[in-house]
């Protein structure tokens, strides 16, 4: 019986591949493990190995055909065996190829507003300004929105400080005898606004070296080729355009507990970027990124810290072996974690706040000087007039294609306004995609390498499939991982606390999903992002040499583990 060569999937999202050349021909003899042809996917050349030993019998897909994954490329088999007209190919015919779609740029350059400065809409804006947009962009608050104002940046400076501060009162295990005396306060806000600052003020060259018109002010759409601009000043301004770029991110959501909007102990997490002091005691609602990062930020600056959680797990969308093993390291470091908890109400009280958390059917009462409510953000969108010129939205969070295309073919949306994943470098990659698109070019959004990041102690990142979700979707999946403490680099920085899990498709290896507990992890998820969207082989991560000593070898070690031959742990 012919052996079928078949289309093999490289990776997670691989659909089909194309036949690049064939080396060998029909008649030719093969070996088991000789290279006998060559595929593309959008990416990357792969050789495909001869599984038998044989003469290759017939080729079925030709040079340039795209071919399904599982599609029959040819056959080998024994010489003068017949592979029978019956035996005939299952793959699908080529894939029609759409015609290209040209869309025409109007006389002069293209007029594209885009509204809201973020992570999203400034780098939309350069973007479209490269490609040659006259770009006018408005924001109603200040330029690199959330992310540089009281988001990404402020949070990790917080962190970065408390970090350091955790890092002196263990440096005499290093033998260096460090007095930590206080924590001053102001300071380490006047560094967070003096991060910030510069940031901002960086964005803002960069508006100018793009001739990029910035408007102070809040937009709404007029009609489908214009917006009002209402000034700070109650001036307002008609701006038209031909493209429309909706960039307006998202607001912390309030949930509706009784006392705590009358509270002002309350607080969101701008609220609790500008504590006057650092307060003795805090209560988090909500055990997900926001809550986790300044959960740890506090507590390693000394404040008693209990988190509330209203899902079995913290991070629910991290993977839950790696979250176990940071929430036991949150316990250890005096940090009170409660899931399956949900708080009741908050009623005033001389300290702070009183908050009424119920549990297994029992009611338990905290008391803390700050409450930080961060139980997920809403987009905002209320004040744009979607409604008014049509702009299709569920519940204020804007539908848009993978060419972030709203339903009004000239007026896109990215970032946090979406409503879906809320990340500053999601934001971004869309901003280009959008950008790309309203000047005539073709890009497409495919989040498939978009990392999770919190930045932890140690760190905490992930990209692909977690373990979890493989399950869910039946994919048959293998497990590599590496403990830390068995990483030299890992061992002198944080005494070798975490691991490394890779998760690879048993069929091909191709990597499904990686995920990092461990110091600098956050750093290290690029190369497996890299990995994810070049549909690498965890044969691919081996065979690139990592540097010693440094913790990306746990990475190899962990993939190698995939495979059962990891070097310094024994292969279970
Ligand atoms: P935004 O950054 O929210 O920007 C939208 C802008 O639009 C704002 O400046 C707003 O003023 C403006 N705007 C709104 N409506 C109008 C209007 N009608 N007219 C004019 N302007 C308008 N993400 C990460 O990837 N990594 C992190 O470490 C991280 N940390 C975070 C920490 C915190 C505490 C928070 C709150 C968020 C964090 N995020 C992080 C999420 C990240 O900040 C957002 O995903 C990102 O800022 C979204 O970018 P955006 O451009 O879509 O929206
Ligand atoms: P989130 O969605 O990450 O977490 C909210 C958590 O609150 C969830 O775990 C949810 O189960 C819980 N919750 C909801 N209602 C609750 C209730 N009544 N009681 C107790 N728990 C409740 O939202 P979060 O932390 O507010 O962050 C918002 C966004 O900001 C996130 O989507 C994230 O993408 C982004 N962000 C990203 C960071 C990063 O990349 N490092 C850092 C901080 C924020």
């Amino acid at each position: 019986m012919a052996f079928e060569i078949k289309m093999p999937q490289l990776g997670l999202t691989m659909e089909e591949g194309t036949v690049a050349k064939w080396l060998k021909q029909e008649g030719d003899t093969v070996k088991k493990g000789d290279v006998i042809l060559e595929i593309t996917t959008d990416k990357l050349t792969s050789e495909i190995e001869s599984e038998a030993d044989g003469v290759l019998l017939r080729i079925v897909a030709q040079e340039g055909e795209d071919v399904p994954v599982k599609g029959l490329l040819g056959y080998i088999g024994q010489p003068g065996e017949s592979v029978g007209e019956t035996a005939a190919p299952t793959t699908a015919a080529p894939a029609a190829v759409p015609a290209a779609q040209e869309t025409a740029k109007p006389d002069g350059p293209v007029r594209v507003v885009v509204i809201g400065g973020g992570p999203g809409g400034y780098v939309a804006a350069i973007r479209a300004a490269q490609l040659g947009g006259q770009v006018t962009l408005v924001e109603k608050n200040k330029l690199g929105g959330t992310c540089l104002n009281v988001g990404c940046i402020p949070t990790k400076v917080l962190l970065h400080a408390a970090e350091s501060l955790h890092e002196a009162k263990e440096m005499a295990q290093l033998g260096i005898q460090v007095m930590v005396q206080n924590v001053d306060w102001n300071r380490v806000q006047q560094k967070k606004t003096a991060v910030t600052n510069q940031l901002v003020s960086g964005v803002t060259g960069l508006m100018k070296a793009n001739k990029i018109k910035v408007i102070e002010g809040t937009a709404e759409f007029a009609d489908r080729s214009s917006v009002t601009v209402t000034k700070k000043d109650g001036s307002r301004e008609t701006v038209p355009f031909d493209k429309a770029i909706i960039a307006t991110g998202s607001v912390p959501a309030v949930p509706p507990i009784p006392g705590i909007s009358e509270n002002a102990n309350c607080v969101d997490s701008t609220g609790a970027l500008a504590f006057e002091k650092i307060p003795k005691s805090l209560l988090v609602i909500g055990g997900g990124v926001i809550g986790i990062e300044l959960a740890t930020a506090y507590s390693q600056f000394g404040t008693k810290v209990t988190v509330v959680e209203a899902m079995p797990k913290l991070l629910p969308m991290m993977d839950g072996e790696l979250t176990a093993m940071l929430r036991k390291k949150m316990e250890a470091n005096g940090v009170t974690i409660l899931t399956e908890a949900k708080v009741q109400s908050v009623e005033a009280d001389p300290a702070g706040a009183k908050v009424q958390v119920e549990t297994n059917g029992e009611i338990l009462s905290y008391t803390a000087e700050k409450v930080l409510v961060a139980v997920g953000r809403r987009t905002d969108t209320a004040m744009l007039g979607l409604d008014r010129i049509g702009i299709a939205h569920d519940r204020g969070r804007i539908t848009v294609n993978e060419k972030m295309e709203t339903n009004i073919e000239h007026i896109y949306a990215i970032g946090d306004c979406l409503g879906k994943v809320m990340l500053a470098h999601v934001a971004s990659a869309q901003g280009e995609v959008a950008a790309e698109n309203a000047m005539g070019e073709e890009a497409v959004y495919d989040g498939k390498t978009n990392p999770s990041c919190v930045y932890t102690n140690p760190e905490f990142a992930g990209v692909g499939l977690t373990e979890e979700k493989a399950k869910e979707a039946g994919i048959s999946y293998r497990v590599g991982k590496f403990p830390l403490m068995a990483n030299g680099k890992a061992l002198i920085m944080n005494g070798g606390e975490g691991m490394i899990k890779f998760l690879i498709g048993t069929e091909y290896n191709e990597v499904l999903g990686v995920h990092i507990l461990g110091p600098r992890a956050t750093d290290l998820i690029g190369e497996c992002a890299l990995a994810i969207g070049m549909e690498a082989t965890v044969e691919d991560i081996y065979a690139t040499i990592h540097a010693h000593p440094t913790v990306t070898e746990a990475v190899r070690e962990a993939a190698l583990a995939a495979t059962k031959r990891a070097i310094h742990i024994p292969n279970k």
